[in-house]
């Protein structure tokens, strides 16, 4: 606004003073143009007097008696004389104007020029200045290019296998029994760079079961969909690293159960059928044999493997013993309960309140099935059963404890549910003592999301470290959002325990602490409470929810224990919106506005560095990447959380792409427009502009972005289904410019991970909004310090609804709070483009599809939910559109309502409402500041 209000000024000016001017001549011209005319009139009045003089002398004797001197030839000659006079004088006056008007428009003109120049010079002055900055930035470039004496390491060329596995003698039981990755895992399979290629053996064609046994339709038909969108999946058995087969979950072809054991007692999978699999190599080196419960959940059909050779195979279930679980090397799974893929969100309960009607609930019963059949097949020898005793022992008094402690008199509610009450028998084949489950699926659904806490008891055997029934209840209670309280918990461990921090979500206890439990409970706060639930839910979300995510999460375990990295995460293909023939053309358009402020050094293009963490991101924040923010089944360039290096590494040895302000030196405005600063090496911008229709109001929003320093090229989707008229001339702002053709017309492209955004920081435009230069390089700078967050102009808060009570309300008026930044204006990592269309569930994008609308509100849920932090307002901003632009859509009443829907509805797919609130606004650090006349601030007006 200043700029334009200066210009308005001096605008302004020249008009008064033009005014002035014109005044003057008008005045003037009048003046001289009346001179004239009164001069006749007067010199008429005084012929005619003389003429009605000398009539009248004859009569008056009262007239002036020199007239009576006057002969009539003298006045004659005496008027003509003066006619003369005033013929000449009214000539001269006139060249005399015209000159006067020449006079004046010269000096106009050169007034004119001065002004012209004056500007001129400031402007080339600052120009000067620029490219000043700009060729010192140029040679520090250089410089360093120079002094890389090392160039970027290439990437070495991709290692597979290119052989199938050789065969090798059997390995004895005994070895086979101490597996681990060093021993038993063939390494030189699986190169660092090989991207880790898995092969499946298609459970239709291999069948390694006993004849009446076979493998779960569902399952068959599921793991091959799913697996076939993991990108590490190889149809070529030569470059395989590892080798899957599926083995279970394991169903009966007869349903008599004494035909199956009866008559041969053959356990479900055949170990010869195994050592006939094509690649097994003789013993079953890099195979892994899947065997996922989703049915039946006891511990019987959970141990699959028992009194089977697997030789150097990877066991991968639910169901182990202390002794048969080898410990990094075989893999606990939760058992397969959900669906194939796809969204999930429903099946959870909402969050809040953190404290639910009960306090703690419990439904079960245990169960004792006959010691002997099928106990043996599964190998519990006779001390485990006598151990089995004592924890029955105990677990009794367990129950009796609860019991009293359900009679307590406080306040806190107990739903414990010690007999099945209907009897319920059907999930029960445990061969050996243990908890069962009550009630359906549906019926326990109902009391978990009523529980704060849940108990689950370890295996009543201990000589188990995981049953598929413990995995179930976790699974369920997890997905309720009961937080899992397991007694026995030092027993066992939990799924992916090697990644997965159960620690945080679980609370495991010793089973004598039992008559601390209610003590316990009671003194978590509502904080951790809801902490834990929240972790447990993403957890859940991520790695147990539906087969799809157990499959990629069993691959990423494995590709994690090697040091592999991941795959890189996939762009979207940029499509040009023009095909290959045409050029669009482009012009040069002089926008005025732009205040004269040197903001910073114009460079070329330079795009973020990327891919620079491949090896080290999962050694150095491995946990992060699989218990928070992180994606472990990609890899992705860079990361909003990339770690900074100390500040004094820059100047020790680490310097490379800093730009210290001042050369390290700091310094205030003049030196801090010469150079980036901050933490991070030097980077640049993208502008993201989402345009629909607009093609005018898009040229001038692209034509004011001409000489913005820090930009790195301009992306335009292109969101409607008509290309661009061809006529249109688009202006050329010294930077690349690419119109992105959109597959169909969606705000959710706002947000498509294109592979042309080649920065980090993406500033997301909307078409129509007006943001001036130093605006956008504040914004540019403040979100250099906050990466993980959006950073941006325009607030908006949710507002709790005070008639409903239970419900949001979007609002956008002034506030000292907000929660929200628009993304018609700010800055955003590029990597929660990916996020957006990778880790919302679909059911949000559809949202804002159905309403056209909404897709900045899902992106602040999005990054409030994964960051836990509020978004970073900018500068005084509060609203951007532009004053004469035609009434943009969001003032529309329906426009709101749809708003206050989409902010409820997000927050049950999210089961909470991630976005927090803020009383900040970051202003630039000298702002509103007294300093030295000899100083500059960091930017004149913000
Ligand atoms: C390319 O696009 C231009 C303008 O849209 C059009 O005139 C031209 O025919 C197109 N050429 C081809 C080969 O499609
Ligand atoms: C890291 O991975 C990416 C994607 O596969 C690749 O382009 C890049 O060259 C790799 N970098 C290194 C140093 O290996
Ligand atoms: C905004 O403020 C005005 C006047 O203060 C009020 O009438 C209006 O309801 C408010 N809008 C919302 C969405 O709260």
């Amino acid at each position: 606004m200043g700029t334009s209000n200066e210009i308005n000024k001096q605008d302004f000016c020249l008009w008064l003073g033009h005014l002035k001017l014109s005044r003057i001549i008008i005045v003037l011209s009048t003046i001289l143009f009346l001179v004239p005319l009164i001069t006749h009139y007067y010199l008429s009045n005084v012929e005619n007097n003389s003429i009605h003089i000398t009539h009248s002398a004859h009569s008056h004797t009262d007239l002036p008696e020199d007239l009576n001197y006057l002969n009539d030839l003298d006045l004659k000659v005496r008027v003509e004389e003066l006619y003369r006079i005033k013929g000449s004088v009214s000539s001269e006056l006139r060249d005399m104007e015209s000159k006067r008007q020449k006079l004046q428009q010269e000096l106009q003109a050169y007034t004119k020029n001065i002004e012209q120049l004056k500007f001129e010079l400031s402007h080339q002055q600052t120009e000067l200045n620029r490219l000043k900055i700009s060729v010192e930035q140029a040679q520090v470039a250089q410089k360093e290019a120079l002094e890389q004496n090392t160039p970027d390491l290439a990437l070495p060329k991709r290692l597979t296998a290119n052989q199938l596995p050789a065969i090798f003698p059997m390995l004895p039981r005994n070895l086979a029994r101490n597996c681990r990755m060093f021993s038993c895992f063939d390494h030189s399979r699986c190169s660092l760079t090989s991207g880790f290629p898995v092969y499946l053996y298609d459970p239709d064609q291999y069948t390694v079961m006993h004849s009446n046994w076979d493998v779960d339709g569902f399952l068959k038909t599921t793991l091959k969909q799913t697996l076939g969108y993991n990108p590490h999946l190889t149809n070529d058995p030569k470059e395989a690293c590892i080798y899957l087969v599926l083995v279970g979950e394991a169903l009966k072809d007869t349903d008599d159960i004494s035909e199956a054991f009866g008559n041969s007692n053959l356990p479900p999978l055949d170990s010869r059928a195994l050592k006939r699999l094509p690649y097994w190599g003789g013993d079953g080196r890099n195979h892994v044999l899947l065997n996922l419960a989703r049915r039946d959940l006891s511990a019987a059909s959970g141990n699959i493997f028992t009194n089977v050779d697997t030789g150097r195979a990877i066991l991968v279930q639910s169901t182990f013993t202390h002794s048969s679980f080898r410990s990094e090397f075989d893999l606990i799974v939760s058992p397969v309960l959900g669906p194939p893929g796809g969204d999930v969100w429903q099946e959870c309960a909402p969050m809040l309140p953190a404290r639910r009607k009960y306090l703690l609930s419990f439904q079960g019963e245990i169960k004792s099935n006959s010691k002997y059949g099928p106990t043996n097949l599964y190998g519990l020898d006779d001390s485990d059963l006598a151990n089995t005793e004592s924890y029955f022992e105990l677990d009794r008094f367990i129950v009796e404890h609860l019991k009293e402690m359900g009679k307590s008199s406080t306040a806190d509610k107990f739903y414990f549910e010690f007999e099945c009450i209907p009897a319920n028998d059907d999930n029960i084949n445990t061969g050996f003592q243990d908890w069962a489950l009550c009630g359906t699926d549906s019926s326990r659904k109902f009391i978990l999301r009523d529980s704060t806490f849940v108990l689950i008891f370890a295996p009543a055997t201990a000589e188990y470290v995981s049953t598929t029934l413990l995995q179930a209840r976790i699974y369920e209670a997890l997905r309720s959002g009961a937080i899992p309280v397991i007694l026995g918990g030092d027993q066992i461990r939990l799924a992916y325990d090697e990644v997965i921090q159960w620690k945080r979500i679980c609370i495991f206890l010793p089973r004598v602490r039992i008559t601390e439990l209610h003590f316990l409970l009671r003194a978590l706060p509502d904080s951790d409470i809801l902490l834990m639930r929240r972790q447990g839910r993403l957890m859940w979300e991520k790695y147990l929810a539906s087969v799809q995510s157990t499959l990629d999460t069993i691959v990423a375990v494995l590709r994690d224990r090697l040091n592999i990295p991941p795959l890189p995460v996939e762009n979207v293909p940029a499509v040009s919106v023009f095909n290959e023939t045409f050029q669009p053309t482009q012009v040069i358009v002089n926008v005025d506005g732009e205040q004269d402020e040197s903001l910073g050094p114009l460079e070329p293009p330079y795009n973020s560095p990327a891919y620079r963490r491949n090896y080290s991101l999962l050694i150095t924040q491995g946990h992060e990447v699989w218990n928070d923010w992180g994606d472990p089944f990609h890899l992705y360039p860079t990361l909003p959380t990339d770690p900074l290096l100390p500040s004094d590494a820059k100047f020790l040895g680490s310097g490379r792409g800093f730009r210290p302000i001042g050369q390290g030196q700091g310094g205030a405005g003049k030196e801090f427009s010469e150079a980036l600063g901050g933490n991070n090496p030097r980077e640049q911008f993208t502008v993201l502009l989402l345009t629909y229709e607009r093609e005018q109001v898009l040229l001038d929003s692209i034509a004011r972005l001409r000489g913005l320093p820090y930009l790195n090229s301009v992306v335009v989707v292109w969101n409607s289904p008509k290309p661009p008229s061809p006529e249109l001339r688009w202006p050329d702002i010294g930077a690349p410019l690419h119109i992105v053709k959109a597959a169909r017309n969606s705000l959710n492209n706002r947000f498509l991970p294109l592979d042309n955004l080649k920065t980090e920081a993406v500033l997301s435009v909307d078409d129509d909004a007006h943001l001036r230069h130093d605006e956008i390089l504040f914004g540019f700078r403040v979100w250099r310090e906050h990466r993980d967050r959006i950073v941006g102009f325009p607030g908006r808060y949710h507002a709790w609804d005070l008639n409903t009570a239970n419900s949001w309300l979007y609002n956008s008026n002034y506030s000292c709070e907000l929660s929200m930044v628009l993304t018609g204006a700010a800055f955003i990592h590029r990597h929660y483009f990916h996020l957006y269309w990778k880790w919302l569930p679909q059911a949000i994008r559809d949202k804002v599809d159905e309403y056209m609308n909404c897709e900045d509100i899902a992106m602040n849920f999005l990054v409030s939910h994964i960051t836990r932090q509020p978004p970073v307002k900018v500068t005084s901003r509060w609203t951007f559109r532009c004053p004469g632009c035609p009434q943009s859509l969001s003032e529309d009443d329906t426009h709101f309502q749809e708003r206050h829907k989409c902010i409820n509805f997000f927050t049950q797919v999210f089961g909470y409402t991630p976005l927090l609130n803020t009383q900040y606004r970051a202003d630039s650090i000298l702002f509103k500041t007294r300093i030295p006349h000899d100083k500059q601030k960091c930017f004149k007006f913000i």
